[in-house]
């Protein structure tokens, strides 16, 4: 979708006046407070669409692009019970999310402090900064659903086989600011 001066797109079942508003196309970068704003506003003020949007696949997680914008990407994730993420970061990129639906098991880490375990319940958002690592799975025994919110968008997550093994230095971010064109693009590999 292009507006008259920046390009962007949102997911056809949610197009509105009130989502194009809450994406903020002509925002380049967001901050994590920003950010769990967005994913707790899209789940609360959107969740019957979204549950209309969502699929539940036994053989894989599941994913669906919500926006897309030159400074923020936002993604729906369904987690059936025993689907998780291996430990990663997200290179660099800020983030949050909000659980929609069910209870997501979080195991964190930000560089050189402890790891730690938490539930994220219906309704939980937790917004984090550059250097946070973690490995997110759905242990309970109903499905979940939840709101993804990254910026700067699609930037190359890293894995780890541990979260022991985070380095101490914060991946950078691309240094080469990237066209909407190319970003789509890459959005629509990742889809
Ligand atoms: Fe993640």
């Amino acid at each position: 979708m292009t507006s008259a001066t920046v390009d962007f797109e949102v997911h056809p079942r949610l197009d509105s006046a009130s989502v194009r508003a809450l994406v903020h196309p002509e925002r380049t970068l967001w901050t994590p407070i920003e950010l769990r704003l967005l994913t707790s506003v899209t789940a609360g003020a959107l969740a019957a669409p979204l549950s209309e949007v969502a699929r539940f696949v036994p053989e894989r997680r599941w994913w669906a692009r919500l926006a897309l914008t030159w400074g923020v990407e936002l993604w729906l994730l369904s987690w059936l019970p025993g689907q998780g993420t291996r430990p990663h970061d997200h290179g660099g990129a800020a983030g949050s999310f909000t659980v929609l639906t069910g209870t997501l098991s979080e195991t964190y880490r930000y560089p050189g402090k402890q790891i730690r375990h938490a539930q994220r319940a219906t309704g939980a958002t937790i917004g984090f900064g550059a250097g946070h690592a973690h490995e997110v799975r759905n242990r309970g025994v109903v499905p979940a659903l939840s709101v993804h919110a990254y910026s700067p968008p699609l930037v190359p997550t890293r894995n780890y086989s541990s979260l022991h093994h985070i380095p101490d230095r914060i991946p950078p971010l691309p240094a080469r600011p990237r066209s909407f064109a190319e970003l789509r693009a890459q959005a629509e590999d990742e889809s």
